[in-house]
Parts: structure tokens; sequence; C-alpha cells
């Protein structure tokens, strides 16, 4: 499809608006509040967040996306409660977020799973921690593993998984203590891009069945459309909110509408946010001049 073909990334069909108009009237699940974070450092202080709204509704799907620095993990951590904000607040379901709860789970990049525990154990971990006996934990980890597809690895330890399945069980760890919130950060990134994508899919299935709001960071163009209801788009130095994107890409999602025009027309407004166009002055190109242009001539080196 050629680019002046493509609609308007925010022109949306009546079910989506429908969506949409349906999303805000859900209650407020998380609310951000004039959220500033400022860290001091050797080289002076560096203003990680600067003055973030946002309003998300229950069952939506926030994607964030932004260039690296620009404050996507400090974000989140406010958000799990791991770290204070300079200025403004972050309210759940109308209180204000000060430390670490429950109705938080969390899914990182780096494997967070105990490596010391089996599979099982490391489910039960956190409901035995929310006072369940022994019993119930085990009898809820097991239907877990059962969702996630995993029955005959319950007994196997973290490094005998693929980096794949540890994901999903660090998924079913945090959801098996009911939080309102999933708080994941880049949770694919270290991924091969079939497990990734497969993973996304997966991800899909469980957040229709499951009543979840979910806050998900990547710096994935085509992962963020595909997941999220809305986008946010922060910037780096000092990390603003760019844009807040409500994505047309018509609910269910699914891996064929990758080609459809909307997803196309906003992956490419988000390519102008993230990549805005080079200055002339930018010096971050190869120097071609310097290289012999080799073209299919190899038949001396044989
Ligand atoms: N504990 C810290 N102390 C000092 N600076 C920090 C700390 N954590 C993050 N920063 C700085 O805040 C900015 C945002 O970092 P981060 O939230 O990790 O960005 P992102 O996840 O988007 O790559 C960066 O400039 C980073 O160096
Ligand atoms: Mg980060």
């Amino acid at each position: 499809m050629s680019e002046s073909n493509l609609p308007d990334y925010r022109v949306q069909s009546e079910a989506v608006r429908d969506r949409f108009a349906r999303i805000k009237k859900r209650p407020v699940t998380m609310e951000v509040a004039g959220l500033s974070k400022t860290f001091q450092s050797r080289h002076g202080t560096v203003t990680a967040l600067k003055d973030i709204n946002l309003t998300i509704h229950k069952r939506e799907f926030v994607c964030v996306i932004g260039p690296s620095g620009c404050g996507k993990s400090t974000l989140i951590r406010i958000l799990a409660g791991l770290e204070q904000a300079t200025e403004g607040e972050v309210r759940l379901d109308g209180k204000v977020v000060d430390k670490p709860g429950p109705e938080r789970g969390m899914v990182f990049q780096g494997y967070t799973l105990f490596p010391w525990l089996t599979v099982k154990k490391n489910i039960m971990f956190g409901l035995i921690e929310s006072g369940y006996d022994k019993g119930t934990a085990e009898a809820e980890a097991r239907q877990w593993i059962e969702l996630i597809g995993l029955s005959r690895f319950e007994n196997s330890y973290p490094h005998q998984l693929s980096g794949g399945m540890k994901q999903r069980v660090a998924i079913a760890r945090a959801l098996a203590n009911k939080p309102k919130v999933l708080l994941m950060d880049e949770p694919f990134g270290a991924l091969d891009a079939q497990t990734r994508s497969k993973m996304q899919a997966y991800l899909m299935e469980i957040w229709k069945n499951i009543d979840v709001t979910v806050f998900f960071i990547t710096h994935d163009l085509d992962e963020a459309i595909y997941l999220a209801d809305r986008i946010l788009v922060l910037k780096a130095n000092p990390g603003e909110v760019q844009e807040v994107i409500e994505v047309a890409v018509p609910q269910p999602r699914h891996p064929e509408q990758f080609l459809s025009p909307e997803f196309i027309a906003t992956k490419k407004r988000l390519e102008e946010l993230i990549h805005p166009p080079k200055q002339e002055d930018d010096d971050d190109h190869l120097n071609l001049v310097r290289m012999v242009p080799v073209n299919d001539e190899v038949g001396s080196v044989f």
C-alpha cells in the first residue's frame, strides 16, 4: 500500500469508536497525576519524568513506547511502588500508591523467577505470602500451570525451561495473586522473534479471559500496536508524554492485522514520533565513501 493511500491513524471505525466509548465508561483503575521524577547523580540532576498525566480504565491494555532513557522503567517502578515520585502521585482505585502491593503483579524482562524453586513453588510463593494455606496454594498453582500448558514441568527448575516458558511461568505467578493491574516492563524483550510473537498471542488470549488491566512497556512498535488499546508515547530528556494514541485496529486482535491499513498508519505515526527525520549535520551514518563496493565479485577470493 502506498503511503498516500493510508488512512489517518486517528480515524476509527464505528466498532472501534464504540469500544473506546465503552472503555471510558468503565471505572478508573489507575490514575497518574502530575507525576515527575528527578534523580541526583554525579553529573547533576536528571529529570527522568516530567508532568505525566494518565487515566487508565478497568481492563484497558496500555502500552508505553519511547526511546531508551525516556523514563519508561522509572514510570513502571513508581506504579509498582518500588520508587517514589518527586512530584505528583499514582492512585489505584482511588488510593495513593506508596509501596508494592499484591493488587499489582509484575513481570519484567530479566527472568524474575526464584531459581531455587520449582515452577509450582514459584507460583505458590506469592499465594502463601498472601495467606493461602499450602493445600489451596498448591491446587491454585496447578490450575495456573495447566492454563499455561506446562503441567509436565511443574517440578522443573527455571534453568530447565526455555526463555518463553520462563516468562509464561512469570505471567502465571503474577496473575495467580489476582492483581488488578499487571505491570510488564519489556517482558518479551529477551526472546527470539518467533517466541516473542507466540507470547504476544498468548498474552492476548489470557487477557481476553481475565479481569486485569495491563500496563506494558516495549520498544517494539509492532508489539505495542498489536497489544494495546492505547499507546503512551514518551520522549526523552526530560521524559514527557508526546502523544497518547487510541489504536484504531479493531479488537480482538489477530496477526493478519499487521498488514491492515490502520496498523500501518499507526506504525508510521509511531515511527515519526520515535525517529524524527535526521538533521543535516547528523554524523550518525556509515562512512560509505571509504568502502569499496564488492557487488557479486567473489571470484578472486577462491
Ligand atoms: N537510580 C537512578 N539514579 C540516577 N539516574 C537514574 C536512576 N534510574 C534511572 N535513571 C535515569 O533516568 C532516566 C530514565 O531511565 P529509565 O527509566 O531506566 O529509562 P528507560 O526504561 O526508558 O530506558 C535515564 O536518564 C537514567 O539514566
Ligand atoms: Mg527500561
